[in-house]
């Protein structure tokens, strides 16, 4: 497998890209032929800890944010919660079997915060153990372990101590980080800091649809930036600690396409829907620099006084990996879609499915939401009411590549793409599920297009190994490759399962229609 060589980086530029928007792709080489991927290209599947650990008492861990926020009435799905999951805490060795099975060079998985470092302060042994079990394991399958340091679940402890607004928490992780290479760094050689931040920051302390449920504009820019400190520092830290080790963080991301690109009020509404969403990460941390255009947007929210000298150069300190995590785009305008409250004929809300939808509407994540309208583009959709948009993978890449990555010499690896929808168990208990594998081949397509134009994208994980807590709408939706049934924890590979062992055995995305191979058909 070709992971990048630690070397290649450059200093941060220092300035600020504008957006320039981008029309949508309308055709690709690859649309249905045979597609042959790069010698070394990594194939591989993502989980996260609270999504798939359970055992939520067990070894000396204690509550982390998302313990509490399932606890609050109404806060998640069904009041699901972590405390069983998929429990993989207590099948960790089968599902590394399973993942052998599928032909998967590597596994991205979160440690849990709250099970190393359970108080926020004293480091609890038999938490470590665990990962260094799961990590041996993995090693003996010839699996290469990709560790995310954090994925959303803080210690609920920290969390008291005022969370990711507190600068103060950026410290602590890279005391959790260092925690975590002093006992896993010869084994494991590829670190990503932070999961999402987008997300931790904006639907946690701005829209208050994820733990730990603020609604606070200005908590939220400040939990990010305290985030974006935390993955700076702890990258310098664990750089100092091993200089070979491959470092990085993912960011999710949108593809803001104005309604109308010859309306200058569409195009300013998708300018600063792209800058909260994507430029407000990737500028400064690959770039060494904030937007200017947004520290204008934000300038009443006192985001100025957050940002302390020092902070930005920590930020960008350099990295060898961008995980891009993309599910789907948007289309942004200054003015709303139809009539209120009614989506035009043929398409669907574009919140529909979603049980934050509501809290969506009250509280954006957004921290300044005013004439920022989400259409709908009548594209299908998937159970999570997001429209299915590959070319937008293809642009986002392209972009990426020219204006952030290529310039600091970072290489790119999808690090989650995947899609939700409700499976259909057959009388013998196998699951057929062509749309999740329609989406995943789609999605390659439009990698390798990206491939094609130039991006060094290495790798992609799809998300998700086996279905798991889906956040805010608990166990009702449905991302895995492979079933698990709640009742029993069965884990049953579905059709795209076992389509997908097979690109990753021979690194060919096969003939549209040319069957779903069956390297994992025993799998069961
Ligand atoms: C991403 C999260 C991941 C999963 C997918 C569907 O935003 O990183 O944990 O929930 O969405």
């Amino acid at each position: 497998m070709t992971l990048p060589t630690p070397g290649a980086r450059r200093a941060a530029p220092g300035t600020a890209v504008p957006f320039t928007p981008t029309a949508p792709l309308t055709s690709s080489p690859h649309a249905t032929g045979a597609v042959t991927f790069p010698d070394g290209f990594l194939w591989g599947t993502a989980t996260a800890a609270f999504q798939i650990e359970g055992a939520s008492t067990e070894g000396g861990r204690e509550d982390s944010i998302w313990d509490a926020f399932c606890r609050i009435p109404g806060a998640v799905v069904n009041g699901d919660d972590g405390s069983v999951a998929d429990d993989h805490y207590h099948r960790y060795r089968e599902d590394v079997a399973l993942m052998r099975r599928l032909n998967l060079d590597a596994y991205r998985f979160s440690t849990s915060w709250a099970r190393v470092v359970p108080d926020g302060k004293t480091v609890n042994q038999e938490g470590l153990d665990f990962y260094s079990r799961l990590v041996d394991e993995l090693l003996a399958a010839d699996v290469l372990p990709w560790l995310t340091l954090y994925h959303w679940d803080l210690p609920q402890a920290l969390e008291e101590l005022g969370g990711w607004p507190n600068r103060d928490t950026a410290a602590r992780f890279v005391d959790y980080a260092v925690t975590m290479h002093e006992a896993l760094g010869d084994r494991v050689k590829v670190w990503t800091t932070l999961n999402e931040p987008w997300c931790s920051a904006f639907l946690g302390y701005t829209a208050g649809a994820h733990a730990p449920g603020r609604k606070s504009p200005a908590d939220g820019l400040t939990a990010a930036h305290h985030l974006m400190l935390a993955h700076g520092e702890a990258v310098r830290a664990l750089r100092d600690r091993d200089p070979e080790a491959v470092l990085g963080l993912t960011l999710n991301f949108t593809v803001s396409d104005p309604v109308d690109p010859t309306d200058p009020a569409d195009v300013d509404a998708a300018r600063r829907d792209d800058g909260m969403f994507n430029r407000f990460f990737l500028d400064p941390i690959l770039r060494g620099a904030y937007p200017q255009d947004l520290l204008d947007d934000v300038a009443h929210l006192g985001f100025a006084d957050v940002v302390r000298d020092g902070d930005l150069e920590a930020i960008s300190t350099p990295i060898d990996v961008l995980g891009v995590n993309y599910y789907n785009g948007g289309a942004v305008s200054a003015t709303p879609q139809g009539p209120a409250g009614e989506a035009p004929a043929g398409t669907a809300d574009p919140g529909g499915e979603r049980a934050d939808a509501a809290v969506w509407e009250t509280r954006s994540p957004n921290p300044v939401p005013d004439g920022i309208h989400h259409h709908n583009r009548g594209l299908p959709l998937t159970d999570m009411g997001w429209e299915v948009q590959p070319e937008g993978l293809t642009r986002l890449l392209t972009r990426l590549q020219r204006d952030y990555t290529g310039p600091r010499g970072t290489s790119m690896f999808v690090t989650e793409n995947g899609a939700a929808y409700p499976d259909v168990v057959q009388a013998d208990g196998s699951v057929d599920d062509p749309d999740r594998l329609a989406f995943v081949d789609a999605h390659l397509r439009a990698v390798r297009d990206a491939i094609d134009a130039g991006a060094d994208v290495r790798g992609y994980f799809a998300w998700s190994l086996m279905d798991n807590f889906e956040w805010a709408l608990g166990y009702s939706k449905r991302f895995g490759l492979v079933r698990v049934d709640y009742e029993t924890q069965a884990r049953t590979v579905k059709s795209s399962g076992r389509w997908y062992a097979e690109v990753a055995r021979t690194g060919v995305v096969p003939a549209r229609g040319a069957g779903t191979g069956g390297s994992a058909a025993d799998a069961e």
